[in-house]
């Protein structure tokens, strides 16, 4: 049976998920929500359908709750979700898809979620190295579960409850304008990696320097991948780390909106 999964990754935790997934699942085709997400008229053509993310206040990114209101789904008869997450609270995604499906009279089949370390340097510090290598190879085990669930099209679900939504649209509603935050200090070198890497064209150098357009999805990539460390959100960013997935190159993320 055909697959298509959707993912969105700002610092490509989610990115290396659906790619693994992917990888043991046959006929399984991988499409960038940030590609697509705009697009009249976007419809699924494969029985199985999947969304790779991840988890944003407790709920959905703003790209993916738009995305799956848009999107047709009429041909495609099984659904499941993973989500990456750093923390250990579930929260309302599953319940969030759910309740979109069931407008299009479909409904989620099977919901996972995957820890991974921290890309919220704007709130929290990066987990040490050997947090990550701990979250790294359990999620290793985890993508052979979750597989072999999907390759049945099983019914599970690790959690379903509608905590936290409510924190969650606040996000989503005020999300765009979030990046008046940002700047540049003077270490930055002009590079251009801020602008390459956005998921949603939301910066623009400007003589040489990164400026944000107010359409932005807070994925953290700009901020994470900056070579200098001199993009900044307020003060907390001061005086936390840099993290983007070891295996996901600077180059694959920039390729998610072509
Ligand atoms: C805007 C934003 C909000 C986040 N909110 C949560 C959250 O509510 N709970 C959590 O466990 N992790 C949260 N995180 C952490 C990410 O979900 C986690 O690091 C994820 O694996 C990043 O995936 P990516 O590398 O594919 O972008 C948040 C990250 C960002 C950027
Ligand atoms: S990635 Fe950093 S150094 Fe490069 S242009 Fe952007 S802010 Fe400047
Ligand atoms: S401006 Fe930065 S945080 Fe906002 S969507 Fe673009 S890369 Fe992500």
């Amino acid at each position: 049976m055909k697959t298509t999964i959707y993912y969105f990754s700002g610092t490509g935790n989610s990115l290396k998920i659906a790619r693994d997934i992917a990888e043991k699942l046959e006929e399984c085709e991988l499409v960038p929500i940030a590609k697509v997400w705009q697009q009249d008229q976007l419809a699924s053509t494969s029985e199985k359908v999947g969304f790779i993310f991840p988890l944003y206040y407790f709920g959905l990114p703003k790209i993916v709750y738009d995305f799956i209101n848009n999107i047709e789904l009429a041909k495609s008869n099984y659904f499941f979700a993973v989500i990456t997450r750093a923390g250990d609270v579930d929260g309302a995604p599953l319940q969030q898809l759910d309740n979109i499906l069931e407008t299009k009279t479909k409904t989620l089949n099977a919901g996972f979620f995957i820890r991974m370390p921290n890309n919220f340097i704007i709130g929290y510090k990066t987990d040490s190295e050997a947090v990550q290598k701990e979250f790294f190879e359990n999620a290793i085990n985890q993508v052979e579960k979750i597989t072999n669930i999907l390759k049945e099209n099983g019914e599970s679900f690790q959690n379903k409850t509608i905590i936290s939504e409510r924190m969650n649209k606040k996000f989503r509603d005020k999300v765009y304008a979030s990046d008046k935050s940002f700047y540049a200090n003077e270490n930055c070198t002009n590079c251009g990696i801020c602008e390459s890497v956005c998921p949603v064209n939301n910066i623009v150098l400007t003589e040489g320097l990164p400026q944000w357009q107010h359409k932005c999805q807070q994925c953290l990539a700009c901020i994470n991948f900056c070579p200098e460390k001199a993009i900044q959100f307020g003060t907390k960013s001061l005086e936390t780390g840099r993290y983007h997935h070891p295996e996901i190159t600077i180059q694959e993320i920039m390729n998610q909106k072509k």
